[in-house]
């Protein structure tokens, strides 16, 4: 007998956006100038994103400072700092139309800082062989949201609404036909019925004790993705940021900007040691995050930490006014919650969670997910960045596969037809699991679970166990810590209704990040090598075999498996372009397909 729902509202469009940061933006408008009806769902208000956080600029190869930068040298820097995992025709159309994306930000009334040419200003960021990041000051994050919110609510045809959650996905067999959640403000159940649906909800850093993201990335997205069938790809990869704040306490993890550094900040210990020269004498502090982050890292374990645990970051010697001109925010954000004068003191800085390089499998040029009617853009989606991602490459990736998904889905949409049913068995079935915690004692089975407690204890399994340097018996007192939580979090139950309850928010989020912390753990478990961000403390080394593959996590029958797939080797065409990144070593090549076949042939690089 099919379970009756309790009442829910139904709203209905072509294309359904989950999210309404940049990527989110970005499809709605392509999938509205595609000529379909756009919901745009945002979990929070419409111009907070963790876009915003993407500070210190946009990476596009324009060439505008540095003539000698083109897609060709993006392309390859990308790959080189993916370690080539990375998916290389993601890698490739993204270098390509990344120029384009960032023209037509400008087209549509984006700030930036200029040339003496009045060209978009360009500068430096790490493991970028030229200045190329189009920025304004050090909000350009910023700038894209207000740029992108400008058009899309000036677009016909896009809906926003604000302050959903969204909890599950609807299916109509195979085929993703919706999604279900509340509003936060009423309680009220929603169902979205869509022709297609574009994930675009960014990632999921709050599993981690300190990290740059706020309340809202706690991978809803990818959850649902993965429990509506969706593949996962490569999900041990999580950045840690080089530079967080580290203090006071209340101001742990929030971005430091790479910025700083890329207008020339430079990195200290507490022995006055700048100690890039050391660790990478070559890109020094303008070295990966990844290289950055350990570096840090290394000298807090060796005893040359800050009084804080971290190191200095110092840009006293810029000069006052350079600084407030290009880092404006760093200088406001120092002032108010540290009282410090960046421009006189040195910041303490640490590695803080930033982004993850993992996220939803999807195909290159549209962003299709493995599940039909399922796109995924931005951070949610994997595939790009490979084992790390170059700062700046963030910004451009939701400009270029936002708009491809948006696009694709409004394709798939009206090639869907009209006729959209929502089964209401799936809906009862969501529903009775929305609302377990809501009632009285946990069947008195066990003590009721309280939602933050839980997310409390999965924040330090995962700071300690699964964080910057990993081991197999970290990584195992990781995954049971996260098995018992899972457990656990049967029985939490929270007071009050469903109205503007936070507590009842936090159910679903910590539900989420369980999954998604579960399949960085197993991801890491598996990928026993150090490569990019996953270092590992008891296989320090890459292994050939490890750069041939990808992990895909996805859900079994018997819970969650993670299985690899062979990599797509870079196609000839494309080897000779890796030689065109200043940091190319044929010496230092990522071991994997590359470091097995005929070493790739020098070429005379070209000037513009
Ligand atoms: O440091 C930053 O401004 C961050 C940029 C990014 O993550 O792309």
């Amino acid at each position: 007998m099919t379970a009756t729902p309790e009442p829910y509202d139904t709203i209905e469009c072509d294309v359904l956006v989950v999210g309404a940061g940049g990527a989110g933006m970005r499809a709605a408008i392509a999938a509205s100038d595609a000529g379909c009806s756009v919901t745009v769902v945002s979990k929070s208000l419409l111009g907070k994103a963790h876009t915003v956080m993407a500070e210190g600029g946009i990476a596009a190869g324009i060439g505008n400072v540095d003539p000698e930068d083109s897609w060709e040298v993006h392309f390859a820097d990308t790959m080189l700092g993916g370690q080539l995992l990375n998916n290389w025709r993601m890698v490739e159309l993204y270098a390509h139309e990344v120029i384009d994306r960032v023209l037509e930000l400008e087209r549509w009334g984006g700030i930036f800082d200029r040339t003496a040419d009045g060209l978009i200003m360009q500068r430096a960021f790490g493991a970028h062989s030229w200045k190329r990041l189009a920025h304004v000051g050090d909000r350009t994050g910023l700038e894209l949201i207000r740029t992108c919110q400008d058009k899309m609510v000036h677009t016909e045809g896009v809906d926003v609404r604000m302050e959903y959650t969204l909890t599950a996905l609807l299916k109509s067999g195979d085929r993703v036909c919706g999604a279900f959640g509340y509003n936060r403000n009423t309680g009220a159940f929603v169902a979205f019925k869509a022709g297609a649906v574009v994930l675009a909800s960014g990632g999921w850093g709050r599993m981690y004790r300190y990290t740059s993201n706020s309340w809202e990335c706690s991978g809803d997205g990818a959850a649902m993705a993965y429990q509506a069938g969706a593949d996962l790809l490569d999900m041990e990869f999580v950045q840690f940021h080089p530079t967080g704040m580290i203090w006071p306490p209340g101001a742990r993890g929030i971005l430091v900007t790479e910025a700083v550094r890329g207008e020339g900040g430079l990195l200290f210990n507490a022995e006055g040691t700048r100690f890039m020269l050391d660790y990478d004498p070559v890109k020094k502090e303008l070295s990966s995050r990844d290289v950055v982050a350990r570096s840090i890292y290394k000298e807090v374990q060796a005893g040359r930490g800050t009084p804080h645990g971290g190191a200095y970051l110092d840009v006293r010697h810029l000069g006052a006014d350079y600084v407030k001109r290009k880092l404006p925010s760093m200088y406001e954000q120092f002032h108010a919650l540290a009282s410090i004068d960046i421009t006189q003191q040195p910041m303490e800085v640490g590695p803080t969670i930033h982004y993850t390089m993992g996220g939803v499998r999807v195909e290159p040029e549209t962003a299709a997910t493995t599940v039909p009617g399922l796109y995924a853009a931005g951070e949610v989606a994997g595939g790009l960045h490979g084992a790390n991602r170059l700062g700046g490459n963030s910004l451009g990736d939701i400009l270029v596969f936002g708009r491809r998904a948006g696009e694709a889905a409004a394709e798939f949409s009206k090639s869907s037809g009209t006729v959209r049913v929502i089964d209401d068995s799936q809906i009862a079935a969501e529903q009775a699991d929305l609302l377990e915690p809501l009632g009285g004692d946990s069947n008195g089975a066990a003590p009721s679970e309280n939602p933050y407690k839980l997310h409390e204890d999965l924040q330090l399994a995962m700071q300690d166990d699964a964080g910057i340097g990993r081991s197999e018996q970290s990584l195992q007192r990781a995954l049971a810590a996260i098995l018992a939580l899972r457990e656990r979090s049967t029985h939490i139950r929270v007071s009050g209704g469903r109205t503007l309850n936070p507590g009842w928010q936090t159910v679903r989020d910590v539900t989420n990040m369980l999954v998604l912390s579960e399949a960085i753990v197993r991801g890491a478990i598996e990928r026993r090598e150090s490569r990019g961000s996953q270092w590992r403390f008891d296989h320090l080394e890459q292994e050939v075999e490890f750069g041939k593959i990808n992990f895909v996590t996805r859900r079994g029958d018997d819970g969650m498996q993670v299985v690899s797939i062979p990599l797509d080797p870079l196609p000839d065409r494309l080897r000779p372009l890796l030689e065109r990144s200043r940091f190319y070593d044929p010496a230092k090549l990522p071991k994997g397909y590359l470091t097995e076949t005929a070493p790739v042939t020098r070429t005379t690089r070209k000037k513009k």
